[in-house]
């Protein structure tokens, strides 16, 4: 036998041990199952309301009303990228870059940074204000290492003069393979590092050339390889992106893309499970000519379980269900907060997301969630007129933080602590629809209960139920937000996994 035959036979063996494929219709009728549909707006649970829940509202009153603590992450949007791959839903706009851009994109950068610095200088002198200070930065996109030196190095001088930037921060940007292959790609990494960036992150999404061509990366395999090999020798803290059931993906490309990643040892390596909106992978996904290079529910989960043992075997540990790390340091403290209410986050730039505590705690509102315009032109109109951003939202109440200590909790285990005692008791209709949720869950083996060390008692999701992770995470999102979704009955989603593409 092969090693790859083996290694097959080892991941069936896991996931019949797991009950799979068998108890897949249980686990339908109960909602549970992989779903290739964006889940809230995003292709993981990252944040807590999602995205496509938040409603319009008046900036002035809300940000009047917000506190942001002590100490809050910033994120930074930088929504430019030199490709438009067919899977992505982000905000993003194409910049052509070769040889040195068109003057109407640098033009459409050059204005976007401007905006982006007036945002900046702005909430800058708002937490100057209460001493905030910014314990952590996450500057994404996007491809923010489509920038040049020049704007690389004023953006990252605008942000330590703005901001108290706490020493040891984690300053984390994102680029690709294309830009740091790139021939000045070396001298901006090095820049970047002299800044005192302390992370790349950047995504392969495959090693595949047919899944790259379809995934319009415009590379082949080859840069990728390059473009780790200049990152491993710049910095130590780096992420890899990979991309599990992309159009012509199958079980034999994610082996063969664990070989590749396992031969470079990046010490972060994300894992993303492909969901798709209203983009060209999407509409291929329903087309009935294409619908078949597509992996089947059963494909990918054979693919997740191959992906945990491998890197496993090879010494990763699993941080959740998409993420390894080859050392506990390098776990990304970023995505920690993202999915947590319980430090502020700052988003800044189109599109960005924030959450933070309410001014006044006693009240209903318990912490407001903020977004800014979603539209690169209106961005810039908006703040360049000095206008506020902020143009969607939600204000937390009881009932969305007890869903947020779920939705958000259950990826690294919740524990029912003193004050989700009192949200449970406040809201004391949606606790028991939730117990009961969790009651039928933990029946299927999806999640079960611990307790910790000191005595107090959890949730969390089982091996089977990490199969399934963010699926599971969306069963939690409040009656509210599922209305504001349109949410149908999980069967129903279950069977047209794209029924609400698009809407
Ligand atoms: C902002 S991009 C990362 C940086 C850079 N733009 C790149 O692509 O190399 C964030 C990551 O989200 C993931 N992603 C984007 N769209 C996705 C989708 N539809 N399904 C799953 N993952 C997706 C990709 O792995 C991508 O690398
Ligand atoms: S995956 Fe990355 S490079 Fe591709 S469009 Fe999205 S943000 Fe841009």
């Amino acid at each position: 036998m092969t090693l790859q035959e083996a290694a097959f036979e080892r991941a069936r063996s896991s996931l019949d041990r797991l009950g799979l494929p068998d108890r897949l219709p249980a686990l339908h009728a109960a909602g549970v199952g992989i779903s290739r549909t964006v889940l809230g707006g995003s292709h993981s649970v990252a944040i807590y309301p999602p995205i496509d829940s938040l409603s319009p509202l008046d900036a002035a009153t809300t940000l009047a009303g917000v506190d942001w603590g002590q100490q809050i992450s910033l994120y930074v949007h930088i929504p430019f990228c030199e490709t438009r791959c067919t899977f992505c839903h982000y905000t993003v706009d194409h910049v052509d870059v070769s040889a040195g851009g068109t003057t109407s994109g640098q033009d459409k950068v050059g204005r976007y940074l401007g905006a982006l610095k007036l945002e900046l200088a702005f909430w800058g002198s708002q937490l100057a204000a209460t001493g905030t200070e910014v314990s952590s930065v996450y500057i994404g996109g996007g491809t923010p290492l489509i920038l040049g030196e020049a704007a690389l190095r004023d953006l990252m001088e605008t942000l330590r003069l703005r901001f108290t930037i706490v020493p040891g921060a984690e300053i984390c940007i994102e680029g690709s393979p294309l830009t740091i292959t790139a021939p000045d790609g070396v001298a901006k990494l090095q820049l970047l590092k002299d800044l005192g960036i302390t992370r790349l992150s950047f995504g392969i999404q495959s090693f595949d050339d047919t899944v790259l061509k379809y995934a319009a990366r415009g590379y082949r395999r080859d840069v990728p390889i390059q473009a780790c090999a200049i990152v491993s020798d710049i910095f130590e803290n780096w992420n890899l992106d990979l991309i599990q059931g992309l159009y012509t993906g199958s079980p034999l490309e994610t082996w063969d893309n664990l070989q590749q990643v396992i031969a470079i040892r990046p010490p972060h390596i994300t894992w993303y499970h492909a969901r798709f909106a209203d983009r060209p992978q999407g509409h291929w996904y329903r087309m009935e000519s294409r619908f078949a290079a597509f992996e089947d529910e059963q494909a990918i989960l054979l693919g997740r379980m191959l992906i945990w043992q491998e890197l496993a075997e090879a010494g990763y540990h699993q941080v959740d269900g998409n993420r390894f790390v080859s050392a506990r340091p390098f776990i990304d403290p970023f995505k920690k907060i993202r999915t947590s209410m319980a430090k502020s986050l700052l988003g800044v730039g189109t599109a960005s997301y924030s959450h933070a505590g309410s001014a006044s705690p006693g009240g209903r509102a318990r912490g407001f969630v903020l977004r800014n315009i979603a539209d690169i032109r209106g961005y810039i109109d908006t703040v360049a007129a000095g206008g506020s951003p902020v143009a969607t939202g939600i204000v937390m109440d009881p009932e969305e933080m007890l869903a947020a200590s779920y939705a958000t909790g259950l990826r690294n285990g919740r524990v029912e602590n003193e004050s989700l005692r009192r949200l449970r008791f406040e809201c004391a209709d949606l606790a028991r629809q939730y117990d009961g949720l969790a009651v039928q869950l933990e029946g299927l083996g999806v999640l079960e209960a611990y307790s910790t060390d000191d005595g107090e008692a959890g949730l969390r999701l089982t091996d089977l139920g990490r199969l399934f992770e963010d699926e599971t995470l969306s069963l939690f999102f409040s009656p509210a937000v599922k209305r504001k979704l349109g949410c149908p009955d999980s069967q129903e989603r279950l069977t047209e996994p794209l029924g609400a593409l698009g809407a």
